[in-house]
C-alpha cells in the first residue's frame, strides 16, 4: 500500500526522497509525489502525477530544486481515482503545509463538513485532505508548533494513519504520526529519515527506530523526538536492520520475483539455522506452551496458505486441534478465545490490518499469541508474545514466494516444538525430521536447475481462459496457492480444488483442452492412488493435465519432477514450479510481474 518517505539532511533531498519512493514502489501504487521546503515562509514546492513513479520522474527533468527536506508519497487509491490531483502531498489553504497519509480516516465526511463550514477549500476527493486542513487550523491554535498540532490532530481521527507533515515557515522539520499503520525513523549522520519502512533509506542508514501505536515523531537533520499525544517524551526502540541495500535490489534477475524465487534454497537454510533439533529459549521465552486446548492460525492470502499447510504438521505432531482462520473473517466474527488458545498470526510484513486486528482480538480474550513474521520490528511481532521471525529477507516482488516457503519451514518447526513439549513426539522423531528440512534447500535448488523446460511448456497455455489445480491433503493448499499466483500474476481465472471435491461439482467445469495442475502427493504416500484417480477422471472429461510430483504419471500429458521428502514437507518443493508457471505466464502475457495491477505488498487497511 502507499509508500512514505521524508528526509531532512545535508543532501538536496529530491534525490533521497525519489530513491526511498523506488525502493518502496514493490508496496504497489497508482500514483505519486513529492513536495519539499525551498524557502523559508514561501509555498512549498510540489509535484505529483498519476501513474508510475517514473511518470513524476519525467516530469521532473533537470529539476534541482535547492531544498534540504522534504516528503514523498506513493499512493494506493482509496478514495478518489489515482489522479494527480487526488496523489499526496496535500496542500494546506496557504500552500505552506503539505501532509502525506497511508491508511483510511473514518470520519473524513464529518470533518470536512466542519472545515468547508470554516472556510477550507477542498480540492480532491480524499480523505486525507481533511487532515491536512485540520492540521492547519491546529497549528495556528498552537502557534506554530507542528509536532503539537499534529498531536492535537491525532486525538480528532478514527481510522488508521501514517502521518507525515512539513511547514515552509520551518525548513528541516518533519513531523509523522502512526496508529495502525507502520512508520520507521532512519537514523543518520546530520541526516534523518521517515519511512514506511526500512528499504526506504536501507543505503543511507541501517539504524532505526521503532514506533509504537499513537506516537508522534518529530525531526531534523540533528534531532529526533518521540512523544505520545499527551506530548510525553518516550524513548523509542533502537534497532540495526540486517538487511543490506543489495539485499533490496534485483542483482541481475529481469524481476525481483524470479529473484527472490531463486533465493529460495538461502531463505530457506536461513530460515532454517539453529533450529532443526528445536526452537531456542530465546524464541519462546515470552510465551508459556503448556496447557494449549486448541491452536488457532490467522493469516491472509498466501500467508493464509502456509497456515494451512501448518494445519496438517501441527494436529499430526502435536496432537492438538487447529483451526485455520482468514484474518478478515474471524476478526468480526466473535470467535470464542481463551488463555487456553495459542493464537498463530502469520505475516510477511508484520502490518496486515486484518491479521493484526484478529491477533488483538484474540489477545484480548486471553490468547497467547506466537507470530511467525518476516519483518523484524513491525507490529504484529511486537504485539505478539513470542516471536518466530523467517529469515526471507526483503521481499520486494508484491506476489509472494521466498516468503511462503519461509513460511512453511517456520510452521514445521513449531509443530515439532509443540510436540516436544506436550510430550506428543521424542527427540528421535524431532531429528529425523530435521534431517529431512535441511535437505531442502538442495532440493529446491535441484527444482530450479532443471526449470527451463516448464518455462517453454507454460507459455504453450499462455492464451488459455483458465486453469485449475488439485491437490490432497497439503497438496490441497499448495493447490490454493498455485492459483492464487496465477491470478496475482497472470490476470487469468485459476481455482484450487481438494481433489476428492471434484466429484462435488467442480468436475463440471472440465472441458475439451481445459488445462488441469494436480501436485501429486508423495509417490509412498497412501493417497497417491485417489489422487491418480482424480486425474483419469478429469482426463476423461479432455482436461490436460499437468502432474508435479517425485514420479511420472502415466496419465499425465506433461510430468514436472520434484524430488522426493517426506509427505507434510512436500508444499515446499511443489509451490516452486507453481511459482514459476505464474511467473512465465505473466511474461508470456506482458504483466507487470513485480507490481500486479491492483494489489499492494503490505495491506495496511481492511
Ligand atoms: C500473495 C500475497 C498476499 C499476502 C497477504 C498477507 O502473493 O502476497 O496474499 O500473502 O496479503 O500479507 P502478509 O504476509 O504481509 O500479512
Amino acid at each position: 500500500m502507499c509508500g512514505i518517505v521524508g528526509y531532512t539532511g545535508k543532501a538536496l533531498a529530491l534525490s533521497p526522497v525519489l530513491e526511498g519512493l523506488r525502493r518502496l514502489e514493490y508496496r504497489g501504487y497508482d500514483s505519486a509525489g513529492i513536495a519539499l521546503v525551498v524557502k523559508k515562509g514561501e509555498p512549498l514546492w510540489i509535484e505529483k502525477r498519476a501513474g508510475k513513479l517514473s511518470n513524476l520522474e519525467d516530469s521532473l527533468a533537470d529539476t534541482h530544486p535547492d531544498a534540504h527536506s522534504g516528503i514523498g508519497h506513493t499512493r494506493w487509491a482509496t478514495h478518489g481515482g489515482p489522479t494527480d490531483t487526488n496523489a499526496h502531498p496535500h496542500l494546506d489553504n496557504e500552500g505552506k503545509l503539505a501532509l502525506i497519509h497511508n491508511g483510511i480516516i473514518e470520519n473524513y465526511v464529518e470533518l470536512r463538513a466542519i472545515l468547508e463550514k470554516r472556510g477550507h477549500v477542498f480540492k480532491s476527493e480524499t480523505d486525507t485532505e481533511s487532515v491536512v486542513h485540520l492540521l492547519s487550523d491546529a497549528r495556528k491554535e498552537h502557534k506554530g508548533d507542528l509536532a503539537a498540532a499534529m498531536r492535537d490532530v491525532c486525538g480528532q481521527l478514527r481510522g488508521s494513519f501514517t502521518l507525515l507533515a512539513i511547514h515552509s515557515d520551518e525548513p528541516g522539520r518533519i513531523v509523522g504520526a502512526r496508529r495502525n499503520s507502520p512508520l520507521v525513523v532512519g537514523v543518520g549522520d546530520g541526516e534523518n529519515f521517515l519511512a514506511s519502512d526500512v528499504s526506504a533509506f536501507i543505503s543511507h542508514t541501517k539504524h532505526a527506530l521503532e514506533l509504537g501505536q499513537d506516537e508522534v515523531v518529530d525531526i531534523t537533520d540533528s534531532k529526533i523526538t518521540v512523544t505520545d499525544l499527551s506530548g510525553k517524551v518516550l524513548k523509542p526502540r533502537e534497532y540495526e536492520i540486517s538487511w543490506d541495500a543489495s539485499a533490496a535490489e534485483r542483482g541481475g534477475f529481469p524481476h525481483f520475483m524470479l529473484k527472490e524465487i531463486y533465493e529460495q534454497p538461502k531463505s530457506i537454510a536461513d530460515t532454517l539455522i539453529g533450529r532443526t533439533a528445536g526452537l531456542d529459549t530465546e524464541i519462546t521465552a515470552g510465551i508459556n506452551l503448556e496447557g494449549i486446548s486448541k491452536v488457532v492460525i490467522i493469516a491472509c492470502g498466501t500467508a493464509y496458505h502456509a497456515g494451512l499447510v501448518g494445519k496438517y504438521a501441527i494436529e499430526k505432531w502435536a496432537s492438538v486441534p487447529v483451526d485455520v482462520e482468514l484474518a478478515s473473517e474471524y476478526r468480526y466474527r466473535e470467535p470464542s478465545v481463551d488463555k487456553s488458545t495459542l493464537v498463530i498470526p502469520i505475516s510477511q510484513s508484520g502490518e496486515t490490518m486484518d491479521t493484526l486486528m484478529a491477533m488483538r482480538y484474540a489477545r484480548t480474550h486471553g490468547a497467547r499469541v506466537f507470530a511467525v513474521c518476516n519483518t523484524n520490528g513491525s507490529t504484529i511481532p511486537r504485539e505478539s508474545d513470542a516471536v518466530l521471525y523467517t529469515h526471507a529477507g526483503p521481499e520486494i516482488a508484491v506476489a509472494s514466494t521466498k516468503a511462503f516457503t519461509a513460511q512453511l519451514i517456520a510452521m514445521y518447526l513449531i509443530a515439532l516444538h509443540l510436540g516436544s513439549v506436550r510430550g506428543v513426539i521424542d527427540k528421535k522423531f524431532v531429528s529425523e525430521i530435521g534431517i529431512e528440512l535441511a535437505q531442502l534447500p538442495a532440493k529446491v535448488e535441484q527444482i530450479l536447475e532443471t526449470v527451463e523446460p516448464l518455462r517453454e511448456l507454460t507459455r504453450k497455455f499462455k492464451d488459455s481462459g483458465s486453469m485449475l489445480f488439485l491437490g490432497r491433503n497439503v497438496g490441497y493448499p499448495t493447490a490454493l496457492e498455485g492459483a492464487l499466483k496465477l491470478k496475482e500474476l497472470a490476470y487469468m481465472h485459476a481455482e484450487g480444488f481438494a481433489g476428492g471435491e471434484l466429484k462435488h461439482g467442480p468436475i463440471a467445469l472440465i472441458d475439451q483442452g481445459t488445462a488441469v495442475i494436480a501436485v501429486m502427493p508423495t509417490s509412498t504416500s497412501p493417497l497417491y492412488e485417489k489422487m491418480a484417480s482424480n486425474v483419469q477422471e478429469v482426463k476423461a472429461r479432455g482436461a490436460v493435465v499437468i502432474a508435479i510430483g517425485d514420479v511420472d504419471l502415466e496419465s499425465a500429458a506433461h510430468n514436472i519432477r520434484i524430488p522426493s521428502s517426506h509427505d507434510f514437507l512436500q508444499p515446499v518443493l511443489a509451490v516452486v514450479p507453481l511459482q514459476v508457471i505464474a511467473y512465465e505466464m505473466a511474461v508470456a502475457r506482458g504483466n507487470d510481474v513485480d507490481q500486479p495491477r491492483n494489489l499492494a505488498k503490505s495491506v495496511t487497511v481492511e
